[in-house]
């Protein structure tokens, strides 16, 4: 068998001791696949002392990662430290410089950097891979560029943050409320370092960022996704939604439009009730699950774990036996200066079906000037639920369904009743995912 592939791994927290311990569990069986044994030549992280459950001493110990790219023992650098910016984004640019492959389960840098960081492999004629950075354990980068790439993608869609489907689909099972659930799913090692990132939609966003570019063959554009999270869903919104026929997933949709021969891409993160018949309303816990509609395949459906040290570890394994086998690729699918630069979609034209919650004061009238927004604004209502009030005087909530329009007749039945004393709180919007 050929010489073993020396990596560097730099982090050893949940992703980085993952790795570890499926490269010494699999390690024959990877060897054989590879075509070659696959070695962990040295380690680093913050703290050396810290007991990781893991056996370190048979490796070396580098106190500054970004120097690990520098070593000759190197030939691939796995960073699974995080963060768009910092010493991530320091040893991502000193590998490739020093020619090394580059493995990364960073979303946020590659969302932020990921096409400077292509451009530079490919000038580098290195590797960069990032399968880890989208779905964990899933292999959708992989899928759409490889298994999919005859296709013309005309949607992406899916759950793309284990973190909030976790919260979500245990609000909903149990009842209990969104911190207490919040502070399980980071105990499990789902959550992010920040798990504002989860929570405000803005990790979704970075992988849906990543996934446009692959299925649609355009510049990345991580500024263009409108990012909506799930820290304003109350049981409430999971009792009406369940009422009506659906659950609340948080979903990241990117679409290609066309419209007088001009081509934009919309690319959005906001919670959706989804329709109790969806295959996405299934999917539970920490699962991320993808859509993709192409013109010949038609729709096809990842499942799997989307985050976790084995899974995550699983994705970033095979991203190291790709380069072991001598398997580069372009990071995006195609070469840089293939993507295409298109333009942001102008999102009020879009037809939709809107759940929006009111929370408001329970006195004659309210209900009046809310509908006579919605009339003003041309919005058809569809349904409206309102629950009874707790008590003398308090506020209740009230739930409505319109039948479909366009999303900008909403937007200006809002601002029509923006700073009104008939409502106690913003307006929350979710939009309906169709069957
Ligand atoms: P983590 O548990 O917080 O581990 C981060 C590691 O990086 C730790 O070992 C830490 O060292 C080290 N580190 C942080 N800052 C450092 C610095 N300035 N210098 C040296 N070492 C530093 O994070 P994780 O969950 O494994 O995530 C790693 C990456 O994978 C992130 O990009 C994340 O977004 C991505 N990812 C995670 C998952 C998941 O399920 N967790 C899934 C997909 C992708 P110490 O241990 O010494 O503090
Ligand atoms: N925090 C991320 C999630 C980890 O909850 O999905 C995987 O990217």
């Amino acid at each position: 068998m050929a010489e073993p592939l020396n990596i560097a791994l730099a982090g050893l927290g949940t992703v980085g001791t993952g790795v570890i311990r499926l490269i010494e569990t699999n390690a024959e069986l990877i060897a054989r696949r590879a075509g070659r044994p696959i070695r962990i030549s040295t380690v680093s992280a913050r703290d050396r002392s810290k007991d990781r459950g893991v056996n370190l001493s048979q490796y070396a110990w580098e106190d500054d990662l970004t120097q690990m790219a520098a070593r000759d023992d190197v030939e691939v650098v796995v960073e699974l430290v995080g963060g768009s910016d910092g010493p991530a984004l320091t040893l991502a640019r000193n590998s490739i410089a020093h020619g090394k492959a580059l493995v990364t389960a960073n979303k946020a840098m590659i969302a932020h950097h990921g096409l400077e960081l292509a451009e530079a492999a490919e000038r580098a004629g290195s590797a960069l891979k990032f399968e880890a950075a989208v779905a964990g354990g899933i292999p959708v980068i992989k899928g759409l560029s490889e298994g999919a790439a005859a296709n013309a993608f005309e949607r992406v869609y899916g759950i793309l943050n284990g973190t909030c489907n976790y919260i979500l689909s245990t609000m909903e099972d149990s009842g209990a409320d969104f911190a207490d659930v919040l502070a399980d799913a980071q105990r499990l090692g789902y959550a992010e370092a920040d798990p504002t990132f989860d929570i405000e939609g803005i990790d979704a966003a970075h992988k849906l960022a990543i996934l446009a570019a692959i299925a649609f063959g355009a510049r990345l554009d991580f500024d263009a996704v409108e990012v909506t999270g799930i820290s304003r869903i109350i049981a409430s919104d999971i009792a009406q939604a369940r009422a009506l026929g659906y659950v609340i997933r948080l979903i990241g949709m990117a679409e290609i439009e066309t419209a007088a021969g001009e081509s934009s891409l919309f690319q959005r993160v906001q919670p959706h009730l989804v329709p109790t018949g969806h295959p996405l309303a299934h999917v539970d816990g920490p699962t991320n699950a993808i859509v993709a509609e192409g013109n010949f395949m038609g729709r096809l459906l990842f499942q799997g774990a989307g985050a976790g040290d084995g899974p995550t570890a699983s994705a970033v394994v095979a991203d190291i036996i790709d380069i072991a086998r001598g398997e580069k690729g372009a990071a995006f699918s195609m070469p840089v200066g293939e993507l295409e630069t298109v333009p942001q979609a102008e999102t009020g034209h879009r037809l939709g079906r809107a759940y929006i919650r009111f929370t408001v004061p329970d006195r004659p009238g309210v209900l009046a000037e809310i509908t006579a927004a919605m009339r003003d604004a041309g919005v058809s209502i569809e349904s409206l639920i309102q629950r009874g009030r707790a008590e003398e005087g308090g506020d209740v909530i009230l739930a409505m369904v319109t039948h479909e329009g366009p999303e900008s007749a909403v937007n200006d039945a809002l601002r029509q009743l923006d700073g009104s004393q008939s409502l106690s709180a913003a307006p929350l919007v979710m939009y309906i995912i169709g069957e």
